[in-house]
């Protein structure tokens, strides 16, 4: 059979950091209610000549070094981002072509938070079927561009970066053991679509619109979301909780990060962290926790990895790999 293995993985941030005491100079809010709601202590925020395109470029650059890869070798890219260059056409033909790639085929996928690992998926289905052999699979944001700077209770949650990740598809004996993507869950529900929404796009206000939010129903949705569908890919990959080297969830807030693991039984030393250095990064949020965790040498080869995300739609879903 054919599994879909990581053959490397890359990041990039916006060079500006922008610290919580930053806030307090903006809107009614103080660093201590940040840090002890969220969990978020900083985040980066893009310049003028920084925009999703670029941020995803550099994050593909980064993995392809890492694989030890050139543009040459891939032949399918799947951008996950709710913030495109524009709203056609898809950023990841500008990637494509900002990589010299006048091969292969590339597109967009939209699935808010959660992108990165609808991506994943995809890029998994295409590889198994034959339509692709190495995929590019992106996560890149700048959602400091749609947020309300006036507003408090979201502005001080999202940050901008990016990530990126390559598999490749190999012949595979198909063990538990082996290496590659093991099982997915993907779920969405629209009747929950005014939790978390921009209030325009093309269609309806031909305006790019802002982030609204109703953080509360977020939260209260969240945990159980979150772990029934990890509970799904980890039934359909034949294992437990208690298997996994790697928990990497979506890094929007850490009390659901910690319930989450909490009510999975997954131990604290066992989840990948990164929302108190970039804040919610959307899509790119789980490529840039696996990037660090990576980089840092925590995820080996063997490791027993899982994805996990939720966002507005609401969208969520889970990945079971062997890295
Ligand atoms: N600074 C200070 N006070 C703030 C604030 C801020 N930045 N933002 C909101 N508040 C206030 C609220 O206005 C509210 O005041 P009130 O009681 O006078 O009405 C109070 O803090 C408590 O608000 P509440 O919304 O109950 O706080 P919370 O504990 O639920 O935390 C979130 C708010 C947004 C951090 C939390 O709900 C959350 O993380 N939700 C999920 C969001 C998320 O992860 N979204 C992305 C999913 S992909």
């Amino acid at each position: 059979m054919i599994r879909s293995i990581v053959r490397g993985v890359g990041t990039a941030l916006p060079r500006r950091i922008m610290k919580n005491a930053e806030f307090e100079t903006l809107v009614d809010t103080t660093d201590e209610w940040i840090v002890q709601r969220t969990g978020i202590r900083q985040r980066h925020v893009a310049a003028e000549d920084e925009t999703t395109a670029s941020l995803g470029e550099a994050a593909a650059r980064a993995a392809l070094a890492n694989a030890g890869l050139t543009p040459a070798d891939i032949d399918m890219i799947v951008l996950a981002t709710s913030t495109p260059n524009n709203t056609f056409p898809a950023t990841a033909v500008e990637i494509q072509e900002r990589l010299g790639m006048r091969h292969g085929f590339a597109f967009d996928m939209q699935a808010v938070c959660s992108g990165f690992v609808y991506a994943v998926t995809a890029a998994d289905s295409h590889i198994r079927s034959g339509l692709a052999r190495r995929v590019l699979v992106i996560g890149a944001e700048t959602f400091s561009r749609i947020l309300d700077w006036s507003d408090r209770t979201t502005c001080v949650l999202f940050g901008d970066g990016a990530g990126a990740m390559i598999l490749e598809g190999v012949e595979s004996p198909g063990l538990l053991t082996d290496r590659g993507i093991l099982a997915a869950s993907l779920r969405s529900d629209g009747s929950h679509r005014d939790k978390l929404y921009v209030d325009g796009g093309p269609s309806t206000t031909q305006t790019v619109g802002h982030l609204r939010m109703e953080g509360r129903e977020v939260f209260k949705h969240a945990v159980g979301m979150i772990t029934d569908v990890v509970e799904d890919a980890l039934a359909r990959g034949g294992i437990t909780a208690q298997d996994l080297d790697w928990f990497v969830p979506h890094q929007a807030n850490k009390r659901i990060i910690d319930a989450s693991a909490r009510k999975l039984g997954i131990p604290e030393e066992k989840v990948v962290v990164t929302v108190h250095l970039h804040g919610n990064t959307s899509a790119a949020s789980v490529p840039l926790a696996l990037g660090a965790a990576v980089a840092d040498g925590r995820i080996r080869q063997g490791d027993l990895v899982l994805l996990e995300a939720m966002g507005g739609g609401f969208t969520w879903g889970a990945v079971l790999l062997r890295w």
